[in-house]
């Protein structure tokens, strides 16, 4: 199918000029003012007037249909796409998890399978570590060179379950110097947070807010500056995932000061939610434990600040979404029993426009850079993804910056019952989406085909400045 996008406003992570946008056969084939109709003819014509053209969102981190805290994340890949196409996002990274006595091939297996036939929008993967044995470090090797898996997460948290302890992090780290792969790191001390949570549960502090008490912003700054101090003796760039607090952006930006290869990522619900609603009523702090859980709101600004001076380089959402019922319930009479994770994946592009450019917070090129381009560079997808150049795959969003909507689950497409931002009325959202030169998204309808998404190899990374 051929398509033409005309009198957009075309708006990349470097340029802002009005155009006509042809696509064919998935690909973006021209781009110039007032492209010659009888050269460009397209079985459908987009009207953007008015309207910004940019590349497709990338959601660098997302956990779609993942098994987690005794139960199951909400989304699966065709509810969590659909979802996202919504929202503006054309590809995501999810996470395999290699369990411990696991390999990594039979993660990524596991993984493909959930996502095959479901998807409606391109994908990819890392893969989160949990034990890496000589095995193990071939096994790295393999998925940088072989299987397009260019980066691996690994937990200072989580005792038991995920985290690994500082030798086997130097280990991996030390590997992506030779294989070329990159580190995400979850950055918080979780032996000091066991404790605290311990400590909390003998007091019979049992409330969501306990969470956030436990989880307190020195512990995720304390990990940061550790996986970038491990990272600068291994020689290598390191990527901190789901950055919360200035104090561990502190530490980010100390190190990039010093030329250090050290990026991050944040989230909306950072730069939007604060501490104060785990004081909501009943058990509605649940809605968001987290982790890192949310900070006080002075937190807010100095990420904003973080994200225009290029201290942060992602905004990417830690999709995580767990139902209040029979989900969140499941910690109701202990927090530490709160499945972590919050939904997001469909209200990243309108929450950043809305809060990052239309307060001048952020250029419109810069929130472009942010969700689209410096995600497909940082993960090895650019320029196939992330700008609209020729020869790129034409995965566009036609952004009405006007459009206001109020965030409400129930119009919302998350399979989730609960929206953390219930209510709130944000202006500036997709009013048509375009994923491998398919209109997926058109108006307030989704006219796109479960299955139609497809894996994405990836590349090294092309590390953004
Ligand atoms: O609470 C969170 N962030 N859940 C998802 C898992 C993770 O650590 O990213
Ligand atoms: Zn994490
Ligand atoms: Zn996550």
């Amino acid at each position: 199918m051929s398509l033409l996008i005309t009198n957009g406003r075309i708006v990349t992570a470097s340029d802002d000029y009005v155009a006509d946008v042809y696509c064919d056969k998935g690909r973006i084939v021209a781009v110039g003012a007032d492209l010659p109709a009888h050269r460009f003819q397209a079985d459908r014509t987009i009207d953007a007037r008015g309207q910004y053209v940019m590349p497709g969102g990338i959601d660098a981190h997302t956990h779609l249909d993942m098994p987690f805290g005794g139960t199951r994340s909400a989304d699966d890949f065709e509810s969590g796409t659909i979802a996202a196409a919504f929202g503006g996002t054309t590809s995501l990274v999810d996470f395999a998890i290699q369990y411990r006595g696991q390999t990594m091939r039979h993660a990524l297996d596991a993984w493909k399978a959930r996502a095959e036939g479901k998807a409606v929008i391109d994908y990819a993967f890392h893969m989160i570590i949990t034990e890496l044995e000589d095995a193990g470090l071939m096994e790295m090797d393999h998925m940088v060179r072989r299987e397009g898996v260019t980066s691996f997460k690994l937990f200072m948290a989580y005792p038991g379950v995920f985290m690994v302890d500082d030798a086997t992090i130097f280990r991996a780290l030390k590997r992506t110097g030779e294989n070329g792969g990159l580190v995400c790191m979850h950055a918080e001390n979780g032996g000091v947070i066991d404790e605290l949570v311990k400590e909390a549960l003998r007091k019979g502090q049992t409330a969501p807010r306990y969470h956030a008490l436990t989880r307190p912003s020195r512990a995720e700054a304390e990990a940061t500056g550790r996986a970038i101090a491990l990272a600068e003796m291994a020689g290598v760039p390191i990527y901190i995932v789901h950055l919360s607090a200035a104090d561990a952006l502190e530490k980010v930006k100390a190190a990039r000061d010093m030329g250090l290869p050290a990026y991050a990522e944040t989230c909306p619900q950072y730069l939007f939610l604060s501490y104060d609603n785990y004081e909501e009523p009943g058990f509605d702090g649940a809605k968001y434990v987290m982790s890192p859980p949310l900070r006080e709101k002075w937190h807010q600004d100095v990420l904003w600040k973080g994200l225009a001076k290029n201290d942060l380089q992602v905004i990417s959402t830690d999709h995580c979404p767990f139902c209040m019922r029979e989900q969140k319930e499941l910690g109701k009479d202990d927090f530490s029993k709160i499945p972590n994770g919050a939904p997001g994946i469909e209200t990243r592009l309108t929450l950043v426009h809305h809060g990052g450019v239309r307060t001048g917070r952020l250029s419109l090129n810069r929130f472009v850079e942010l969700v689209s381009t410096a995600p497909a560079k940082m993960f090895g997808l650019f320029p196939r993804k992330g700008t609209v150049a020729v020869g790129s795959d034409a995965d566009l969003v036609v952004f009405d910056p006007g459009k206001k909507v109020t965030l409400r689950a129930k119009t919302l497409h998350m399979k989730v019952d609960y929206n953390p931002y219930e209510g709130t009325t944000v202006e500036g959202a997709p009013s048509a989406v375009i994923a491998n030169g398919e209109v997926v998204i058109d108006g307030d309808r989704f006219v796109g085909r479960r299955g139609a998404g497809r894996f994405l190899s990836r590349t090294a990374s092309a590390r953004p400045a």
